[in-house]
């Protein structure tokens, strides 16, 4: 029945340098460049199984946490098998299986793992059944890059840097790796609800805001200092970084036309909070957020049990979820079926 089959382990990654806004909607090429970690504790653990086609199996099938997929997640997943029979000039049917680490309303964007998975699980069960002419990792973060733009982050490990670019030189490489610095990213689940509009499509409206041009020249700014704040292991530059270009990002989203209000009122005043923590009593804490409205708490290894604590204990946080820098993704041995 299966011709070949392997299984990959891919984390999800969460930007202090955004990504809004695409050039090529086609390819998904983004507007700007983008700097990421990877995270430890959020991933995606996906087997992918090529078959022969017989009766039983004549379409695709995807499964994801123990449920078979049939609306808008199967259809997306479906044309990236596309993408990815048309690479390699095959036109068998595959079986995927997928299950995540983390809750899909835990405002950690499970496309980036879950593409970077699917699209390695994929190419590996080619070549397990013999094939020599599989895409290489660049090549296979490309076709990633296609199903979702920030997938293309979650082939490196630790700190990584996504270049604008065209199809060929838009690519993810590794800033530092994920023992560089334990800086840690503290998830607080404000809103478990599903978001109205996804990334994907409020990338398609970015350019309707008149701040979009602005923020897009700011970016390389952000990008040059965030690096640097990397390498320096400086959480003070990196997390001013990270507040003002979330900040900019949601200001292109409420003015873009039609407007995307992420933010609730729960995320704003968290933000507050945060802000009179640090400021007021000097906890070294920074926000970032993403389309949603979690808010991603930034701190340093120290302060992990103090911060996760507070955030616990506020009356509107519904779940945390803490992470370290992560690894790159990891092929399997034990398969989902
Ligand atoms: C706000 O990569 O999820 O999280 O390319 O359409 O799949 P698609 O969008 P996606 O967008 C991520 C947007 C963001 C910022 C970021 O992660 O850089």
């Amino acid at each position: 029945m299966y011709r070949c089959k392997a299984t990959c382990r891919a984390y999800a990654n969460i930007a202090f340098v955004k990504y809004w806004g695409v050039v090529d909607a086609n390819l998904n090429l983004p507007a700007n460049g983008s700097l990421s970690m990877t995270l430890s504790h959020a991933h995606a653990t996906t087997t992918v199984a090529w078959t022969n086609g017989t009766p039983a199996w004549e379409a695709d099938i995807v499964v994801i946490d123990g449920k078979e997929q049939s609306g808008s997640v199967y259809r997306r997943t479906v044309s990236h098998l596309d993408r990815i029979r048309t690479a390699m000039g095959v036109n068998w049917p595959a079986r995927v299986e997928s299950r995540n680490s983390f809750p899909a309303s835990a405002g950690i964007a499970s496309s980036a793992s879950g593409f970077c998975a699917l699209t390695v699980a994929a190419c590996q069960a080619l070549a397990a059944g013999g094939r020599h002419d599989v895409p290489d990792q660049l090549h296979q973060a490309r076709l990633a890059r296609r199903a979702s733009g920030s997938a293309c982050r979650s082939f490196q490990g630790g700190f990584v840097e996504w270049s604008a670019g065209d199809d060929s030189t838009s690519v993810a490489c590794q800033v530092a790796g994920p023992d560089h610095w334990p800086l840690y990213d503290v998830v607080a689940v404000l809103d478990a609800g599903p978001k109205s509009v996804s990334s994907h499509d409020g990338h398609r409206l970015a350019a309707t805001s008149p701040l979009q041009k602005e923020r897009v020249r700011q970016v390389q700014s952000h990008l040059n200092a965030a690096r640097a704040a990397i390498h320096a292991r400086d959480l003070k530059t990196l997390g001013a970084i990270s507040e003002r270009d979330a900040m900019l990002m949601h200001a292109v989203m409420v003015s873009s036309e039609p407007p995307l209000l992420f933010l609730s009122a729960r995320s704003v005043a968290l933000m507050r909070q945060i802000r009179d923590w640090r400021l007021q009593e000097g906890l070294e804490v920074y926000f970032t957020v993403d389309a949603g409205p979690n808010l991603h708490v930034l701190c340093n290894e120290a302060d992990v049990g103090e911060v996760s604590h507070r955030l616990a204990r506020g009356p509107s946080v519904q779940d945390i979820l803490i992470n370290g820098p992560g690894p790159a993704p990891e092929l399997r041995n034990s398969h989902l079926f």
